[in-house]
Parts: C-alpha cells; sequence; structure tokens
C-alpha cells in the first residue's frame, strides 16, 4: 500500500505519468466520471481549508465516489480525546482512502503507520503540503510548457511555509532549476532544507530580502502569505505581515512571461491590481489542483 506524505514520496516518472493523466482528464473528463463509482474517500481536516478539501472532495465526486469525514475536529470524537491512530483505524474501516490535514507537524506519517488505506498528506503544520505541490508543477509545467530551467522566486513566508518546503523539495529534482528566496531575515528557508536539498545538489539560489532586487531574473515568482496560525507572538506577526505586496509599479520590472503562483489564500500579499494581468496564474492554479487531485486518488485508488 502506497501513501502520499512527502512531495519526495513520488518519483519523477510517477509524477510525468500523474500530470498525463491530469492532461487527459482536462482534455476529456467524461471518460473519469464513473471510474471511482463505489469508492469512498475520508476526508479527515483537524485544520481549516478551503481549496485542498473542497478540491478534494469535488475530485472525488467528479469521479463518481463519494465523500465521509469532517472539516472541524471539534464535530468529531476528537473532542473526546479519541487518538489519530484510533480515529484513522476507525475510517478506515469505512473509506477506501483517506485525506489528513493536521497542525502538527509529522501527524498525516503516524496516522499512515495505523492505516488499512491509503493516506494522503492534505499539510501537516508547518512542514510538509505534497498535493499543494503537485498542483503547483502541473500549473508550472501547463504555463511555462516545462518544469527545468528555470529560475523560480519564492517571497514571503519561507520558514513556516510548508508549501514552500515541499516545492523546493520537489522542482529541485529538475534540471537547470536555479532559486531565488526572498524573505525577511526571520523567515528564511530552514538551514535543513538549504542544507539537505540546495547545498547537497549544488542547486543554485541566492537570498535576499527585497522583491525589486532580483524581479527581472524570475521565470516564476511564488508568492505566499505570512501565516498568521504559526506565529508564537502576536507582535511578531503584525510586524512581518505586510513585507511584501507585490503590485503593478514591481511588475513592470518583470519579464513578460512571468508566471505568478500562490498556494492561496493570500491576505495582502498580492495586490487584487494584478489579477487581471495575463501573468498572473493563481486562480488557474486552483482548477488545476482539482484535475491533478482527480488524477491521484483515481491512480491510489488504482482504478486507471
Ligand atoms: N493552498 C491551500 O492549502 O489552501 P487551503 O488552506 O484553503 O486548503
Amino acid at each position: 500500500m502506497k501513501h502520499l506524505i512527502d512531495s519526495m514520496d513520488l518519483s519523477l516518472e510517477e509524477l510525468e505519468s500523474l500530470f498525463e493523466l491530469a492532461r487527459d482528464i482536462i482534455k476529456d473528463e467524461s471518460k473519469y466520471n464513473e471510474v471511482c463509482k463505489n469508492k469512498i474517500m475520508g476526508a479527515l481536516f483537524y485544520e481549516p481549508s478551503t481549496r485542498t478539501r473542497l478540491s478534494f472532495e469535488a475530485a472525488m465526486l467528479r469521479l463518481g465516489g463519494q465523500v465521509i469525514g469532517f472539516s472541524e475536529a471539534s464535530s468529531s470524537s476528537v473532542s473526546k480525546g479519541e487518538s489519530i491512530p484510533d480515529t484513522i483505524r476507525t475510517v478506515g474501516s469505512y473509506a477506501d482512502l483517506i485525506v489528513v490535514r493536521h497542525p502538527k507537524e509529522g501527524a498525516p506519517r503516524y496516522a499512515s503507520f495505523k492505516s488499512p488505506v491509503p493516506v494522503i498528506n492534505a499539510g501537516d503544520g508547518g512542514h510538509q503540503h505534497p498535493t499543494q505541490t503537485l498542483t503547483d508543477l502541473l500549473t508550472i509545467r501547463q504555463t511555462k510548457g516545462q518544469l527545468g530551467n528555470q529560475t523560480i522566486g519564492i517571497c514571503g513566508d519561507l520558514k513556516f511555509g510548508r508549501t514552500v518546503h515541499s516545492l523546493i523539495k520537489s522542482i529541485s529534482r529538475y534540471e537547470g532549476i536555479k532559486f531565488v528566496l526572498i524573505s525577511p531575515p526571520e523567515l528564511k528557508v530552514p538551514e535543513y532544507i538549504k542544507k539537505e536539498i540546495l547545498i547537497k545538489k549544488n542547486i543554485p539560489f541566492i537570498e535576499i530580502e527585497t522583491l525589486e532586487e532580483a524581479m527581472s531574473e524570475m521565470d516564476v515568482l511564488y508568492m505566499t502569505r505570512v501565516q498568521k496560525e504559526r506565529f508564537f507572538n502576536e507582535a511578531d506577526y503584525v510586524r512581518l505581515k505586510d513585507t511584501y505586496i507585490l503590485d503593478k509599479e514591481k511588475l513592470e520590472y518583470a519579464k513578460k512571461d512571468l508566471a505568478i503562483l500562490h498556494p492561496l489564500p493570500r491576505v495582502n500579499e498580492i495586490s487584487e491590481e494584478v489579477d487581471d494581468d495575463p501573468r498572473a496564474c493563481y486562480f488557474r492554479q486552483v482548477k488545476y489542483g482539482m484535475y491533478v487531485r482527480m488524477a491521484l486518488i483515481a491512480n491510489m485508488l488504482e482504478v486507471v
């Protein structure tokens, strides 16, 4: 049984095959409308979500399957003190696949040890968000025509941003990737990611503090939110939350074919005036997220 806990759990060949399936679903969704008939997905969200939960649910429904679960742990027996392994064993008795989001790093892996069915990590604390990375990679691939040979700018909360950690790990496997890492000193990429991925694999990267410094060099700009929920101290959040705001003026220096991504939700970090710029990909990205999750579910349930 295969789980998806870390963005590195999928080989490059497996990624390619998922993207190919996602593209085929986009081309003719009707071919896949019943492949998950009689299958049930459990969606256990211990932490709030709009896109991940609803795109997983929409994906399963569009494949002809059904969904059970909770969007708040307080509405389940978790509120009575039930452990993650007990909850997973129980839901695994009803469902064929379980999607878990949890505020604690490592919780989905812990859940997978006791699960009788495959588990997908839908985001664990400030650690990993592998299905967001599938979304991001498919968006870059569809927009830029390739995944390698690009300069990827990543801006915002690079310390707690789980989507950032998963994306760096995964896209580093493609040839010719360079990173421009833009953050305040307090929110830099964790040392373990720099040591284990960037330095170990000799991947060029620079760390800077302003968007303007490298705007003209980037092929992809991945904006992220400063995440209030990860801060221990409200004053630090308030001080850092509006450090970066991408607007039309800053984009004047950007490449004409820059792709602007954001995992969403955004707060202030991309001005709404950018939404109509042809380089803004973040709402298309949301839709790719649903298609790639359709491909992932169908693949993990071995129905295609
Ligand atoms: N990108 C993302 O994980 O969004 P949600 O928190 O709304 O699921």
